[in-house]
């Protein structure tokens, strides 16, 4: 895909654990438009934060990445110190879940915003303070000046999330990922941090991707899904497509799976739990769960194709199509 901004190529991160070598993701690929937002949803140990990590190249001790990531055409994986420190300082900006458990208590607002930029040479101290100023009252921080003497702990978590946004906004960068950030918030103040998120990144016409357990959040925010189980993505489309005819048995489940508003709909959850991916078996990650795997399944792991303008990772994508589809209905 040319025209990405960013892409993974057959990503994998494995990690040593016990002694023994661990696969979190496996062979994910995607990319994101210059000014496009993408979803990667998935259960709880689905391998999101891992590939976000291994994106900004922040992973744990004893994790490797192999594969490609590109970022405007260059390899950040093999990228040297002085590259890297450009691509995290300027190209891309991390939004994390917990501001509290990101941020440091004893540093004021003003010295966390400001420190980064003007460490790598970004703006000065008095343009930092100005700019942080301005984007403050943009995602509707009132009286940015006391904000920037106080300490975290004298801010509330929305408010805090909104200093983060602030902060990843700061330094221009092009893509922001957003690792589940209205996740730890109050239900009262998640949707307005999202809008405030969402209306940031279409101003400034700055690429998002956004991973979340929610793929109701996911397709009315994102132009693009990925859907991701037991560390590989088996299924990407566009929101809509994805959301309103889902082609993999897995995003079928999650889909019924959720509560619905008119309580029309029946719960039907998905049988058996998610896994990770070193827990899965040989043949489709999926299989043991799936109400239409076949032997096949078992033994064979599916390749992600192309259907219907999609890319799915099921063996049987054209002979459960409308069963699928009549399930949804
Ligand atoms: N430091 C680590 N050492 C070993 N395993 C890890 C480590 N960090 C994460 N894992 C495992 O990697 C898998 C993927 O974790 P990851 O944090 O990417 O999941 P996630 O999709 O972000 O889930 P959540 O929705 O709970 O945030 C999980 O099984 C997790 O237990
Ligand atoms: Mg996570």
């Amino acid at each position: 895909m040319t025209s990405a901004l960013f892409t993974m190529e057959d990503l994998h991160i494995g990690i040593r654990h016990r002694g023994a070598e661990r696969t979190l993701v496996r062979d994910v690929s995607l990319h994101v438009e210059p000014a496009e937002s993408v979803g990667l949803v998935g259960e709880s140990g689905s391998g999101k934060s891992m590939s976000i990590k291994g994106a900004m190249r922040l992973l744990p001790r004893g994790a490797t990445a192999t594969g490609h990531i590109g970022f405007d055409g260059r390899d950040v994986l093999t990228a040297g110190r002085a590259d890297l420190a450009h691509y995290r300082s300027r190209d891309v900006a991390l939004i994390h879940q917990d501001p509290r458990a990101y941020i440091n208590p004893t540093r004021t607002i003003s010295q966390f915003l400001t420190e980064g930029v003007v460490h790598t040479g970004r703006m000065s101290h008095d343009e930092a303070i100005e700019r942080s100023c301005g984007l403050m009252a943009d995602v509707g921080i009132d009286d940015a000046g006391r904000r920037l003497g106080q300490f975290p702990h004298q801010l509330s978590g929305g408010l805090l999330q909104r200093v983060m946004i602030v902060a990843a906004l700061l330094p221009s960068p092009r893509l922001i990922f957003a690792d589940e950030p209205t996740t730890a918030l109050d239900v009262t103040v998640q949707s307005d941090v999202m809008a405030i998120l969402l209306e940031q990144i279409r101003d400034r016409q700055v690429s998002m991707l956004f991973v979340t357990h929610d793929l109701d959040l996911a397709a009315a925010v994102t132009d693009r899904l990925a859907v991701m189980y037991a560390g590989s993505i088996v299924e990407t489309g566009t929101s809509d497509e994805v959301y309103t005819r889902p082609l993999h048995p897995y995003t079928a489940g999650l889909l019924r799976s959720r509560p619905s508003t008119t309580g029309v709909r029946r719960l039907t959850a998905i049988p058996g739990r998610p896994i990770a991916a070193y827990e899965a078996q040989e043949g489709c990650s999926f299989a043991p769960r799936c109400l239409f795997a076949t032997d096949r399944c078992r033994s064979q792991r599916p390749r992600s194709r192309t259907v219907a303008g999609r890319s799915v990772a099921c063996h049987r994508v054209e002979e459960i199509a409308d069963e699928l589809k009549e399930r949804a209905s």
